[in-house]
């Protein structure tokens, strides 16, 4: 099963990506983390894009489309796939559609979350993940079990994005409203569209996006 999830900056994709990648046996595939992961490690990508993502902008298609291409061509992802903040542009859609035909794979659905802007600035300025494996939390929505230890791994280490600070988050909506919302027309015309309340809990979004899967 290979999916897209759409939605603006904050809308859960990263956090419903996780739970669909365990409940369904598949992976995610996060630009957005495979590009931070690059600015870290100080990878000619990562100093190309390290700017960018920092004002909220969008990084050149080729430059992740390249990185798809490759990723998905891992074993790993024989089983399936959610993109997870891919594709970001019409550019990105179509040569998506063309590198996965000549892959032999298909794209089963793409799910938009559905979500209310305002309410995006204050999930983003109150996330943040576990620095060792990278576990996602909220201050007020998503606290670990045991208060500063990780669910995941037990690390008592964590961090918050470069870019999630008010200023980022309005750029990165602009980016979002500006290149990504046709996306929801050009699959609704290639019949793939579906979409869920993102505004509802997370195990409810979670239980909207299983009814669709099936
Ligand atoms: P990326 O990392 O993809 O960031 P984004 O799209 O801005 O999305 P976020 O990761 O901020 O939000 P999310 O939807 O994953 O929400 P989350 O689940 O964390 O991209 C970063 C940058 O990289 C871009 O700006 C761009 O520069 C570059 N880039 C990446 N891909 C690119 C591409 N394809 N082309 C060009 N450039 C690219 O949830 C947010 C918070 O809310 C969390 O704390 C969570 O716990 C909480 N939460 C989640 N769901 C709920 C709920 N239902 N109710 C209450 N709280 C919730
Ligand atoms: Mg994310």
């Amino acid at each position: 099963m290979n999916l897209i999830l759409l939605g603006p900056p904050g809308a859960g994709k990263g956090t419903q990506s996780e739970l669909i990648a365990s409940k369904y046996g598949i992976v995610q595939l996060s630009t957005g983390e495979m590009l931070r992961e690059a600015v870290k490690a100080g990878t000619p990508i990562g100093q190309q894009a390290k700017a960018l993502i920092e004002a909220g902008k969008l990084v050149p298609d080729e430059m992740v489309v390249g990185i798809i291409s490759e990723r998905i061509d891992q074993p790993d992802c024989e089983n399936g796939f959610i993109l997870d903040g891919f594709p970001r542009t019409l550019g990105q859609a179509s040569a998506l559609e063309k590198l996965l035909d000549e892959k032999g794979k298909t794209l089963d659905a793409v799910i938009e979350l559905r979500v209310d802007d305002e309410a995006m600035v204050e999930r983003i300025t109150g996330r943040y993940s576990c620095a060792k494996c990278g576990a996602g939390y909220h201050d007020k929505h998503k606290q670990p079990e045991v208060s500063g230890v990780c669910d995941k791994c037990g690390s008592t280490q964590f961090t918050r994005r470069a870019d999630d600070n008010e200023e980022t988050v309005r750029a990165r909506l602009l980016a979002y409203y500006r290149s990504t919302a046709p996306l929801i027309g050009y699959y609704f015309a290639k019949d793939r569209y579906n979409f869920v309340d993102g505004m509802a809990d997370i195990d409810e979004v979670a239980k909207q996006i299983e009814a669709i899967l099936g």
